[in-house]
């Protein structure tokens, strides 16, 4: 059987997607029951970090340790993809030699060509275009909050990156409708949004966008690469800050989500964090069962 890999949300489908987040579900539950369950015993992931990460390292860490396997930390700035080998070289070598892996890093291209000559799942830990592990942990945590996500609505606020490009996806595969308020010259992929205008929309008026939708997503103006355009950001993202206030336009059980690490004052109040409607430590503990359905889909399937 072909090899599956997991570079965007379209690389499942929505039934296998909804079934990785019963999973998911399942095994959070046996791990609060300190039940032992060990299906990666023998088993190695490769993680090529080629920027910054807290929950993603650390989840897929512990994921592969609590499943009874074993990770690798691989820096671009300490193997030779620091020094310019090829990936489709460092592909082909890994292979040979891990059972899954997982890489974050800038051009999403790089991912598809990585994966192209991987001859083990490949995962992406985030690119430049799209975040998709993040949001198995947001739709498990809206799932167990609220049910399920079908025919809801759900608001993106804010820039129109990586996180937003994987929630238009996600309105395709998990069946929600998404408004998305960006400030003008921030929007998301046109042609993505062109490819998904069914399911996505753009509502730059950020109280219409927000007014009765019962998810709020929103993420920091500057992405990862892109800290020098910081200054210039917070001057155009200025009135797109989501606090409780802006809450209260939306449905009375909505509830609030951001991938983290967030910047308070930015484009969250100081206070949304602590909010009853904010699920975010709960969705960055998500991170961790998701992956491990992930990884038990592509690895042991
Ligand atoms: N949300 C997320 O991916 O966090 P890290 O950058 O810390 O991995
Ligand atoms: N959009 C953010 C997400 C961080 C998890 C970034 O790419 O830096």
């Amino acid at each position: 059987m072909a090899v599956r890999h997991f570079l965007t949300l379209l690389d499942l489908t929505p039934t296998e997607l909804n079934q990785l987040i019963t999973r998911a579900i399942e095994l959070k539950k046996i791990q609060k029951e300190n039940t032992l369950f060990e299906p990666m015993k023998n088993r190695t992931l490769g993680m090529i970090f080629e920027k910054s990460s807290t929950r993603t390292r650390v989840s897929f860490e512990a994921a592969m340790t609590q499943c009874g396997g074993n990770a690798i930390f691989l820096s671009s700035r300490d193997t030779q993809l620091g020094r310019g080998e090829p990936v489709e070289d460092t592909a082909r070598v890994l292979s040979g030699m891990v059972d899954c892996i997982m890489i974050r890093t800038f051009e999403h291209s790089k991912i598809e060509t990585f994966a192209q000559y991987a001859s083990v799942p490949v995962i992406n830990a985030l690119t430049d275009d799209y975040h998709p592990c993040q949001l198995l942990a947001d739709m498990q945590t809206f799932q167990e909050e609220r049910g399920s996500i079908k025919n809801k609505i759900v608001t993106w606020v804010g820039d129109g990156n990586n996180m937003c490009n994987s929630y238009i996806n996600a309105a395709k595969q998990f069946g929600f409708k998404l408004r998305i308020s960006c400030p003008e010259g921030f929007e998301p992929n046109k042609t993505l949004l062109e490819n998904n205008k069914n399911h996505a929309q753009l509502i730059p008026d950020l109280a219409k966008a927000v007014s009765g939708t019962h998810l709020v997503v929103t993420d920091v103006w500057a992405s990862m690469g892109q800290e020098e355009e910081q200054t210039n950001r917070a001057k155009a993202f200025a009135s797109y800050q989501v606090s409780p206030n802006l809450m209260d336009l939306a449905d009375k059980n909505a509830l609030f989500m951001h991938c983290l690490p967030a910047h308070r004052g930015e484009e969250i109040s100081i206070d949304m964090l602590d909010d009853s409607r904010s699920v975010v430590w709960q969705e960055a503990e998500n991170r961790l069962h998701a992956q491990k359905a992930l990884l038990e889909f592509l690895m042991t399937a």
